[in-house]
C-alpha cells in the first residue's frame, strides 16, 4: 500500500508532495483576537507537520476583516499577520512539508455584529446582508489576490481558495444566493467570474511556481452537483490552478439527484483526473481500507481532517497497522489534549455534534 501513498505527487508548478496524504484545513479558534497567529497555532502546525502530512494547510484565514466567521480566526488581511504566518511556513518547511494557506471570506455568513450588515453578492434579509457594489466585488477580488501575495511573502508554497461550504465564493456561485444582474451574476459563466479573476490575479501577482488550489463542496446553498462539476471542468480545461480539493464529507457518498444521480462522487471526480490539475478529496477516512479506496478511483491525493485531530500519529499508525481504526467519537478532553490540541481548539470542537464527551 505504501507504493501508491509514497509515490511523490508532482505539480507543474512548485514543490512535489512527498506522499499523497495531506492535512485538511481545520478551523480551531486559537489565533489571537486580532487574527495574528498564536503559540497554539505554532504548536498545532508543528504537531501536524511532524506527523508527516505532505502538505499542511492552515485553517481558513480571512482575507478581509469583515469576512471573519469564527472567534479567534487566523487572519491574512494585514501586514501585522505576516510574521506569524512566516513562522507557520517555516515550521512546515522544517518538517519537509509543502505549505498552503486557505483563503476565506465568510460573506453573508460573517460574524454578525448587529450594526453593519454583512456583505454578499445580493441583499438577503434573513442574513442581514447587503449586496456588494460592483467596485466592492473588485475590491473583494483584490483582497484575495493581496492575501495570496502576503502568503507568498511569508514563505508559503501556495494558497487554496475556499470555494466550499457556503462562504463568499460559494455565495457567488450559487444561483439562489447570487441574484446579481451585472457581470458577476446570472449564467454560470458570470457566477464563476470572481473565482477565475482571483486566479488570474494571483498568477499575475505571485511567482510562477506559486501553487493554487481551489476547494468546492457540492451540496446546499442552492448549488447543484452538476453546476459545481462543470466549474471543476472549466478549471481543469484552463490549467491555471494546481489542484482541486473536492469535499463530499464522506468519500463513500453517491450523488443523490440530477444527471449524476446514483454514481459514487469519487467516480465522478475521477473523470477530472489526468491533467496537470491534481484532484483530491476528504471525508471520513478513519482506516486504511477507506484511505486506499480513494486511490482505487484514480484520485491524486487524500486530505485528512478528523482522524488527524483524533490521533496525532494517525498517519504512521494507518500505514503500519492494516486494521487500524481512528478512535470513536465522542472522545474526552483529556484525550484531545494528549493529541496536542489547545484548550481553545477543544472548546471549538465541543460545538461539533458528538465530538467531545
Ligand atoms: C474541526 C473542523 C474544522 C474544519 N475547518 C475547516 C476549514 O477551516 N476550512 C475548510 O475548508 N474545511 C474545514 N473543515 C472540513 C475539513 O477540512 C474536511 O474537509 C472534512 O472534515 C472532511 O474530512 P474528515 O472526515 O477527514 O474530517 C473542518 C472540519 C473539522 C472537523
Amino acid at each position: 500500500m505504501n507504493d501508491i501513498l509514497f509515490t511523490p505527487l508532482r505539480f507543474d508548478r512548485g514543490p512535489a508532495l512527498k506522499n499523497r496524504i495531506l492535512l485538511a484545513p481545520l478551523t480551531n479558534e486559537q489565533s489571537n483576537e486580532d487574527g495574528t497567529a498564536s503559540q497554539d497555532d505554532f504548536d498545532w502546525i508543528e504537531t501536524c507537520a511532524r506527523a508527516g502530512y505532505s502538505m499542511v494547510m492552515t485553517c481558513a484565514a480571512h482575507v478581509l476583516e469583515n469576512g471573519k466567521a469564527f472567534n479567534n480566526q487566523l487572519g491574512i488581511f494585514d501586514d501585522k499577520h505576516e510574521p506569524g504566518l512566516r513562522k507557520i511556513a517555516d515550521i512546515i518547511r522544517k518538517h519537509g512539508g509543502v505549505s498552503s494557506v486557505q483563503l476565506h471570506h465568510a460573506g453573508m455568513r460573517a460574524q454578525f455584529n448587529g450594526e453593519t450588515p454583512n456583505i454578499g453578492p445580493s441583499a438577503i434579509a434573513e442574513y442581514n446582508t447587503r449586496a456588494l457594489a460592483l467596485c466592492e466585488v473588485e475590491e473583494l477580488r483584490d483582497a484575495f489576490i493581496e492575501a495570496a501575495a502576503r502568503a507568498e511573502r511569508a514563505g508559503f508554497d501556495g494558497v487554496e481558495l475556499h470555494g466550499a461550504f457556503g462562504w463568499i465564493l460559494t455565495q457567488f456561485l450559487s444561483p439562489t444566493l447570487n441574484r446579481r444582474t451585472d457581470r458577476y451574476g446570472g449564467p454560470l459563466e458570470n457566477r464563476v467570474r470572481l473565482i477565475f479573476e482571483i486566479i488570474d490575479g494571483i498568477r499575475k501577482r505571485c511567482r510562477p511556481d506559486f501553487q493554487i488550489g481551489v476547494r468546492f463542496s457540492f451540496e446546499r446553498y442552492g448549488q447543484t452537483f452538476e453546476d459545481v462539476y462543470r466549474v471543476c471542468e472549466m478549471l481543469v480545461e484552463e490549467q491555471k490552478i494546481d489542484f482541486l480539493d473536492l469535499v463530499p464529507w464522506d468519500v463513500k457518498k453517491a450523488v443523490d439527484v440530477g444527471p449524476f444521480a446514483g454514481r459514487k462522487m469519487l467516480e465522478v471526480f475521477s473523470q477530472l483526473c489526468g491533467t496537470s490539475v491534481k484532484v483530491g478529496t476528504s471525508g471520513k477516512v478513519m482506516d486504511a481500507q477507506t484511505l486506499l479506496s480513494v486511490f482505487d478511483y484514480g484520485l491524486d491525493f487524500i486530505m485528512i481532517g478528523r482522524s488527524a485531530i483524533l490521533n496525532k500519529d494517525f498517519l504512521s499508525q494507518v500505514l503500519s497497522t492494516p486494521d487500524y481504526l481512528s478512535p470513536k467519537t465522542p472522545v474526552t478532553k483529556h484525550h484531545l489534549r494528549q493529541q496536542g490540541l489547545s484548550d481553545a481548539f477543544i472548546k471549538y470542537l465541543a460545538n461539533w455534534n458528538g465530538f467531545v464527551e
